[in-house]
């Protein structure tokens, strides 16, 4: 739950992290996730209005996830803010999940436009062309799994917990590129991600060793790590090169849980020569309302506002 000011100063962001309940299963839970949400919702939107020293009246509207997402989470989401527009007068907008991971950028530095955007998350590996505020153009996205989910369905061979992305960027970092895993797509010139190539690779390596008796995981950790990193890293940046080949952009504007990720942000810096890029500080990469006010203040000049009609679209796409 998040105050935004202005659409760029960030009164309160608070987190309500569940993680610790999902640890267990490898992964989120749709049941527990929606649970969870019932139980934290209300207390966050009191403790929001505290930490940002207002109250409701002082707001001028209420931003809210639409999709994509769990389709439970969405709607306790969707149903307490309607709620609240509705008790307090408030216009309803809805926020692209997708949108509101790009314009965490908005939070912490100027967008030039035309823009281009790299989301990674867990659900989503995507290249979206901003010819000008809030005109959304997806021009890439991946075949198969997000670069998110194979860090975290490689982590669990690696025996780390959910979710497992920063686990596997920290252990990248002392090891070598010593397996030379596949790079899917590269030598194709059209803006498209695949991972589930890579993700097979890295299983059937560990387990190949493992009928010879040998256990990388116990004995080659870092490299097996620093391997998949590099293979990853190397296709997020070369599909991002070839896209601002084809679209000349000012800004490229990272986002997603992923580019939480050092690897990433060092390569961008180091590579990345075609546009200015901005990519959030750690605590905007990762979901939060933050971001999600952000992109509302570009829906709210527009007055792009939802009635009480308003439903979850799951799968919402730009
Ligand atoms: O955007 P996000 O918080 O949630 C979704 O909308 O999916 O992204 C979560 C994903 C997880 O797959 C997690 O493993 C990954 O972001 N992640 C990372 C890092 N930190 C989080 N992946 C690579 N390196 C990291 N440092
Ligand atoms: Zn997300």
């Amino acid at each position: 739950m998040a105050v935004l000011k202005n659409g760029t100063e960030l009164l309160t962001n608070i987190i309500a992290s569940q993680i610790n309940s999902h640890k267990r299963f490898g992964g989120v839970v749709p049941e527990v996730a929606s649970r969870h949400h019932v139980e934290q919702i209300t207390a966050c939107i009191d403790e929001a209005l505290v930490q940002a020293g207002i109250s409701a009246e002082d707001l001028n509207a209420v931003a809210v996830t639409q999709g994509p997402g769990l389709v439970g989470a969405l709607l306790i989401g969707i149903m307490a803010a309607k709620t609240f527009a509705w008790a307090h007068h408030l216009p309803l907008i809805p926020v692209n999940h997708m949108a509101g991971h790009m314009m965490a950028a908005a939070l912490v530095d100027k967008i030039e436009y035309p823009a281009m955007a790299l989301l990674v998350s867990g659900g989503h590996s995507e290249l979206v062309y901003v010819e000008k505020e809030g005109s959304y153009k997806k021009v890439g996205e991946t075949r198969d799994d997000a670069a998110g989910e194979a860090y975290d369905k490689v982590g669990r061979v690696m025996g780390l917990t959910y979710p497992s992305g920063k686990a596997i960027d920290e252990l990248a970092h002392k090891g070598k590129d010593t397996y030379h895993f596949p790079r899917a797509m590269m030598s194709t010139h059209e803006i498209e991600f695949s991972f589930s190539g890579l993700k097979s690779a890295f299983i059937n390596t560990v387990h190949n060793a493992e009928q010879k008796g040998e256990d990388l995981v116990k004995d080659d950790l870092d490299n097996l790590a620093a391997s998949f990193q590099t293979a990853v890293l190397d296709v997020l940046i070369g599909k991002t090169k070839l896209a601002l080949e084809k679209y000349p952009v000012k800004t490229l504007i990272v986002g997603g849980g992923v580019s939480a990720n050092q690897g990433l942000r060092e390569r961008l810096a180091n590579e990345i020569t075609e546009a200015k890029v901005i990519v959030p500080p750690l605590r905007l990469c990762g979901d939060n309302a933050g971001m999600i006010a952000a992109a509302a203040y570009i829906e709210m000049k527009k007055e792009n506002y939802a009635g009480l009609d308003l439903n979850a679209k799951p799968s919402l796409v730009f």
